[in-house]
């Protein structure tokens, strides 16, 4: 059955706004984004490195509708409260294994806000020396001022209130939530 609706069963009561994207219409344009990478990238080593936590559904979705030969890796990131997270200082605290040299790197996030996070992200992955670098964002608020690098592919142009669901959380609730809802 599709969740049109928010469920209480799975946020134990907590009541969310309203569902913004369901299973079917998530489902739908991870197909199409799919059929849009693999047409991207006709030949070369390809990469797919998600951004730990938040794309860790929408990558395994998207993933398996790619159809080419690829890899799958993951980057986790921290930065450090408000203040440093504006300084743009990101650590990471897995770097993936996978060599990035010579391989089209595309990187897998979940909601692109400031872009802070991703353009320092962006930096560092720049240094490795791959073949190209792109990113995939499953949403895309579009409030940023400078992005390194904006998304060559886009899930959902998102509406500014907060998201939750499919992999996004609030204070690392909701992730399990088969759609995106609003918080408020
Ligand atoms: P940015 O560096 O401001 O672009 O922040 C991106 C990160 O903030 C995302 O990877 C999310 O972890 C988080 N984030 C931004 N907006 C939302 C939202 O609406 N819901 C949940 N997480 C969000
Ligand atoms: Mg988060």
């Amino acid at each position: 059955m599709l969740s049109r609706t928010v469920s209480p069963d799975r946020t134990g009561g907590r009541k969310l706004a309203r569902v913004v994207y369901d299973e079917a219409t998530i489902a739908a344009r991870v197909r199409a984004l799919g059929r849009e990478i693999t047409a991207a990238y006709p030949h070369g080593d390809l990469l797919m490195l998600g951004l730990l936590k938040g794309s860790f559904i929408f990558l395994s979705d998207l993933v398996r509708r790619v159809e080419r030969p690829l890899q799958v890796d993951f980057l986790v990131a921290a930065s450090y409260g408000a203040e440093a997270a504006s300084s743009g200082t990101v650590r990471l605290l897995y770097d993936p294994e996978t060599i990035l040299r010579g391989k089209h790197i595309l990187l897998v996030e979940d909601i692109i806000e400031t872009g802070k996070t991703l353009n320092r992200i962006v930096a560092l992955l720049r240094e490795r020396g791959p073949e190209s670098l792109s990113i995939c964002a499953l949403l895309h608020k579009h409030v940023s001022e400078h992005l390194e690098l904006d998304a060559a592919f886009v899930g959902f142009d998102a509406p500014q209130s907060f998201l939750v669901g499919y992999g996004l959380d609030h204070a690392e609730d909701f992730r399990h939530l088969p759609y995106i809802a609003s918080l408020t």
